[in-house]
């Protein structure tokens, strides 16, 4: 089968075409950084308007650049949520209109699971069951993957996601957006022990997280610390990621005590920075559990993983009718098993 995917639910436009007979993908992304960077963050109304001016040119130029052409595609994915909800509905009425136009299926997917199988593409795919942490700019949360399709939620974050902190606090600083690489590579230049930092809920029992408790504690040594000198900056960064990257490591790790898994796979934009995964990788090897994550590219918002989750979910589902519905929220947990 080979599924043509769609995908904007935030601040990049992404297209790709994923062929199950060759488990091979070719896709492209526009990334909107350049127009929201002023901003300091996402502008929903810009991104919906870009989205509509790039989705069709990006879709040419992806067809040009891969051995199909629009006859040899057997289905259309588009991210049907969760999202912006402006943003959403532009690849999601591209989508279906294309399925229409070209006599063939189409499927809304869930952005989360999209993440959650993007190591799925790698050449030596994780076998359920794990715990997924996904985290990006949106989402902090635990999936205990008992089967694919089949998602208990285990924990989620209580307040902000881990990429929403990383990316808050990197505007507080000045460090540009988004937050995340910004913040990393302010860290690396950190002197460790400066700026220690809480981490709330550590003690908790369960698999809930909280950022917000950080991100004023890092606020307030931000404020004491004025005019802020590089060093300065740096040993701050370091002391924040040190506390985000400790918070998501020891919730995982106790995902795993509750869930008898011993397999993690990392997903979502924050899964790109090193230091999760280079101190998850120690403390988990430590236990014998496995790490699994995506490949750099596929770790931030792709159409890649829209196309991969369309493929597995049409194989097993009747596919949807000729209507478009998107879902700015949308729990993963309330997805319908695969057959
Ligand atoms: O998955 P994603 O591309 O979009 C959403 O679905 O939200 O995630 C974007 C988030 C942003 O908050 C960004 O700051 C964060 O992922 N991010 C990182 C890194 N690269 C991207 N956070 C920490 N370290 C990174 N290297
Ligand atoms: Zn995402």
């Amino acid at each position: 089968m080979r599924v043509l995917a769609l995908e904007s639910s935030c601040d990049e436009t992404a297209v790709a075409i994923y062929d199950s007979v060759q488990h091979k993908v070719w896709d492209k992304v526009y990334s909107q950084l350049a127009l929201h960077q002023s901003h300091g963050g996402v502008v929903p109304e810009l991104a919906s308007r870009d989205h509509i001016q790039r989705a069709l040119e990006l879709t040419d130029a992806l067809f040009q650049g891969s051995p199909f052409s629009k006859s040899d595609i057997d289905a259309v994915a588009y991210t049907a949520g969760p999202g912006l909800a402006g943003a959403l509905l532009v690849t999601a009425a591209l989508g279906r209109s294309m399925a229409y136009g070209l006599n063939i299926p189409a499927i809304g997917v869930h952005h989360m699971e999209g993440h959650l199988l993007a190591p799925m593409l790698s050449d030596n795919p994780p076998e359920a069951p794990f715990v997924a942490l996904l985290v990006s700019g949106g989402h902090t949360l635990l999936v205990h993957v008992k089967a694919i399709g089949e998602y208990e939620i285990l924990g989620e974050s209580v307040d902000d996601a881990a990429g929403e902190a990383f990316d808050k606090t990197a505007r507080l600083m000045g460090l540009g957006y988004p937050g995340g690489p910004a913040i990393s590579r302010c860290a690396q230049r950190g002197n460790p022990g400066r700026f220690t930092f809480p981490r709330p809920m550590l003690k908790s029992p369960d698999c809930r997280m909280s950022f917000s408790g950080l991100k004023t504690a890092t606020r307030e040594a931000v404020l004491a610390a004025e005019p802020l000198d590089e060093q300065t900056k740096a040993d701050i960064a370091l002391g924040f990621e040190e506390a985000v990257v400790d918070v998501l490591t020891h919730k995982t790790l106790k995902a795993c005590e509750l869930s008898g898994c011993q397999r993690i796979v990392i997903a979502g934009g924050v899964s790109a920075n090193q230091r999760l995964r280079a101190v998850l990788q120690a403390r988990a090897e430590a236990k014998n559990i496995q790490l699994n994550y995506p490949e750099l590219r596929l770790c931030t918002d792709n159409a890649a993983m829209i196309a991969y989750a369309g493929a597995i979910r049409l194989a097993a589902n009747t596919p949807e009718p000729l209507s478009i519905k998107t879902f700015p929220r949308w729990p993963i947990d309330t997805l319908p098993a695969l057959d």
